[in-house]
């Protein structure tokens, strides 16, 4: 059972190759990727219309790259996978349009899978995948989540942000301080130069009680913070950008402050999470899973209670095919594939 998939939900076009016979993991068979980072750059942002332009110039070569890697054609594809949502409508569209006349031409089942259930699963490619049940801390630039997975399809929403996720309030954080696009791992970067405790950002919710997270308030605290910093510069406030007057080691104090704030949140509400599930596995998934302070943070606090950390590769943390056609295996060997019927000759899964 082999299953190319398709990943077009933002700004990566990214096509995989896995074969899911059996029932051992899928494995990866061909894997190619084509990051838009540099072509939305100068905007500061994803430009959806443009995103979705690129991936229908890209989807097709990437695809006869990944049958090339794994020395097969199109006629030995058993089902198309791509991500059916969440994400921009045009650019999904892109992937699901391509995976729906594939599927048609070839005579094949046609798979729609949930995007944050590509991340969620995405680390069971790695060298060191977990085992279910688990609990799993899913942090990308629209979620933050909190799941128990107890199985492929099996998963207990614990708790979400009521308002910005994780990677926006690392982007938003590093826009303020007029890092480039994607501001995640410029912020990162920038931080390590910084003190985490030189500014007390807001750790909005920590003693909630519940599982919830909230990162809209720190978007304000830094944008105060960095108004009182431009504003006490000795040449005035801001010339074209707010942060302009901020001395290099300003900016590193802030971005290095607000990281900490940010993974604080997150360590220990994953915390809470295992304690009231009383699992002993924890997958962390998720463009913000590649965070280095996030791994160290968790891995420490981890270890101390004999909880097993699992992250997927980390080249497989942002979007990509590969998670793609993982989770469409996956959801196939555990019967949760689509099997064509009167109603749904094509069995088009979108
Ligand atoms: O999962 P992903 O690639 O796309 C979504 O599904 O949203 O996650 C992208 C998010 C962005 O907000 C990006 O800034 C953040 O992940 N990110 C990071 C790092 N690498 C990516 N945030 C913090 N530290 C990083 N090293
Ligand atoms: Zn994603």
């Amino acid at each position: 059972m082999r299953i190319l998939g398709i990943e077009s939900s933002c700004d990566e076009t990214g096509v995989a190759l896995v074969d899911a016979s059996g029932t051992a993991t899928p494995r990866l068979l061909g894997h190619s990727l084509h990051s838009q980072i540099e072509m939305h750059q100068a905007y500061g942002g994803v430009v959806p219309e443009l995103a979705s332009r690129d991936h229908i110039r890209r989807v097709l070569p990437l695809t006869d790259a990944v049958l090339a890697q794994a020395g097969l054609s199109l006629k030995d594809v058993d089902a198309v996978a791509h991500t059916r949502g969440p994400g921009l409508a045009g650019a999904l569209l892109v992937g699901s349009g391509v995976a729906c006349a594939l599927g048609f031409a070839l005579g094949r089942p046609v798979l729609g899978v949930h995007h944050l259930e590509g991340h969620l699963l995405s680390p069971f490619l790695s060298a060191d995948p977990p085992e279910f049940p688990f609990v799993a801390l899913l942090v990308s630039g629209g979620h933050t989540q909190l799941m128990r997975v107890d199985g492929v399809g099996r998963y207990e929403l614990l708790g979400e942000t009521i308002d910005d996720a994780a990677g926006e309030a690392f982007d938003k954080s590093a826009k303020l301080l007029g890092l480039g696009y994607p501001g995640g791992p410029a912020l990162a970067r920038l931080a390590q130069e910084g003190g985490d405790e030189v500014f007390r950002f807001p750790r909005p919710l920590l003693h909630s009680g519940d599982l919830d997270f909230s990162f809209a308030g720190l978007k304000t605290a830094v944008l105060t913070q960095v108004k009182r910093l431009a504003q006490a510069h000795p040449d005035g406030p801001a010339t074209t950008h707010l942060a302009d007057p901020l001395s290099h080691q300003q900016r590193a104090d802030v971005a290095a402050s607000a990281q900490a704030a940010i993974v604080d949140v997150l360590v220990k509400k994953s915390l809470s999470a295992i304690d009231a599930t009383g699992l002993k596995r924890l997958v962390v998934a998720g463009g913000v899973g590649a965070n280095t302070r996030l791994r160290e943070q968790l891995g420490a606090a981890c270890r101390q209670r004999g909880v097993r950390v699992h992250y997927p590769e980390l080249h497989l943390c942002t979007d990509n095919g590969a998670m793609i056609a993982l989770a469409a295996g996956m959801r196939w060997q555990a019967g949760l594939g689509h099997a064509k019927s009167a109603d749904q000759p094509y069995a088009f899964d979108v």
